[in-house]
């Protein structure tokens, strides 16, 4: 029987970038992605965050958006570059009291912040100046982190530092396909442990002044070995260690894997000890964002990892190519659970891009792949915590279609759709088959049903 508690989390979540539109406004500085997008050729048909959903100025209507739906939750990112234009120094009031408007609203709304401070928006002044590469970053992000913190702290209860490590040093100092773009094996593990070095001083600026609670959001992609040869077992274990726990081993245990020695070679450095135990500093929580799992052979020709994703002929891949396996959900948070002490634990994205047929008459907006989705992966977030998985909260990405980096708008994740020449929202049939969720704590889940089925 589904049933969640009284007290569970249901939340949509967005990132600033990827929705807000006005990066300059109100004496904001650029950001790295402000760069990015404005370079010829980096993103899918040269598309910009230079509008995205508007929701700068729309902010009013998306928080009203969010309570028709019954959501009681909301994750967004602030835009460091609008709070400090420079990035540090000079702080920017105009731009955070964005910010302060957004949570009024919010609250106004009955629905509950959960503040990331870096979804990959850089500004680009600190770039200039090595970005994530410089150690003097932990410093600065520390100090933005405070001046976010005195403005908003009396009101948001929930917050993280950091968005994703993994793919902020996999996609921008690794393979080069995000923001700042770099491809480089030796920049990889420094940028890695930065943002550790900076979400542990940010934790310890909170200690000092906050009043609530702030952990930290990490990707965990499960990796499943294609079969039980000794060299498909090796490279599931490096692709694990590389992705999944490069992260949260140093977070909770206080030490990188051993793997990762031989995964980056001579471009692995060797860390001080006392950065480890700067950067075990207890969390309240973790953000788990999941989306898809690996099945993981031995590739001899695979850079770095020496393994590669194996199809699964018989599943369902998503339009970012990647395949639905929701019992791997399950599976993830029983890991942390074991592995790192039970720690309490939101879902802090969890959704897919499939294709959307166009509005049927009626605003009725079809989308069977995705409520098919949700309802399978918030059946499994169940199945965690009826196995002791302390799970307090699901976030769906995303509120609305947005800037999907470097694929600009081509990929949809919204549960309401938005029209990027009008600016128009419409809710799909997901976003209506989690409103019923919401509404009956689960119990809905209960009814089972075909794909896209009573939604
Ligand atoms: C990120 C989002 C992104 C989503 C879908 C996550 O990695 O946090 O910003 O839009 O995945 O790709």
């Amino acid at each position: 029987m589904i049933e969640f508690p009284d007290d569970f989390l249901w939340g949509t979540a967005t990132s600033a970038y990827q929705v807000e539109g006005s990066p300059l406004a109100d004496g904001a500085g650029p950001s790295i992605w402000q760069r990015f997008a404005h370079t010829p050729g980096l993103v899918r048909d040269g598309a910009t965050g230079d509008v995205a959903c508007d929701h700068y100025r729309r902010y009013r209507d998306d928080v009203a958006l969010m309570r028709s739906l019954g959501t009681n939750a909301y994750r967004f990112s602030i835009a460091w570059s609008r709070v400090m234009p420079e990035g540090r120094g000079m702080v920017n009031a105009a731009g955070l009291d964005f910010y302060d408007r957004l949570v009024d609203a919010l609250l106004g709304s009955g629905i509950e912040p959960m503040v990331t401070l870096y979804h990959w928006d850089l500004p680009a002044a600190l770039d200039d100046r090595g970005g994530w590469l410089n150690p003097e970053v932990a410093r600065w992000f520390a100090e933005y982190a405070a001046v976010v913190f005195r403005k908003l702290d009396g009101r948001v209860k929930m917050w993280a530092t950091l968005n994703e490590p993994w793919v902020i040093t996999d996609g921008g100092y690794l393979c080069g396909v995000l923001a700042p773009g770099h491809r480089n094996r030796f920049e990889a593990p420094i940028a890695s442990h930065q943002l550790l070095r900076a979400h542990a001083e940010a934790v310890k600026a909170y200690r000092a002044e906050g009043r609530h609670r702030i952990g930290i959001v990490v990707n965990l992609e499960p990796k499943y070995p294609a079969s039980d040869d000794p060299g498909d077992r090796a490279a599931t274990t490096r692709a694990d260690a590389y992705m999944n726990r490069q992260y949260l081993d140093p977070l909770f245990l206080g030490r990188y894997p051993e793997e990762l020695r031989e995964v980056f070679g001579e471009a692995w450095p060797r860390w001080p000890a006392d950065d480890l135990a700067l950067v075990r500093q207890p969390i309240d929580f973790l953000g788990v964002n999941y989306y898809t799992r690996s099945v993981t052979r031995f590739d001899p020709h695979a850079w770095l990892l020496q393994a590669a994703p194996v199809v699964q002929p018989r599943a369902t891949y998503t339009e970012t190519g990647w395949e639905v396996c929701a019992p791997a959900l399950t599976d993830t948070l029983l890991w942390v659970k074991e592995r790192y002490g039970n720690p309490p634990l939101y879902v802090t994205e969890n959704g897919a891009a499939f294709f959307d047929p166009p509005a049927l008459e009626g605003d009725c907006l079809p989308d069977p792949l995705r409520v098919d989705y949700l309802r399978k992966h918030i059946t499994a977030v169940h199945a965690a915590i009826e196995q002791g998985a302390d799970v307090r909260g699901y976030f769906v990405w995303s509120l609305l279609d947005n800037f999907e980096w470097s694929h600009g708008y081509s990929k949809r994740f919204g549960i309401v759709h938005v029209d990027f020449q009008t600016q128009q929202r419409t809710p799909k049939d997901s976003a209506r088959f989690y409103a019923r969720v919401i509404a009956s704590r689960g119990r809905v889940l209960n009814e089972g049903g075909r794909p896209g089925g009573s939604a």
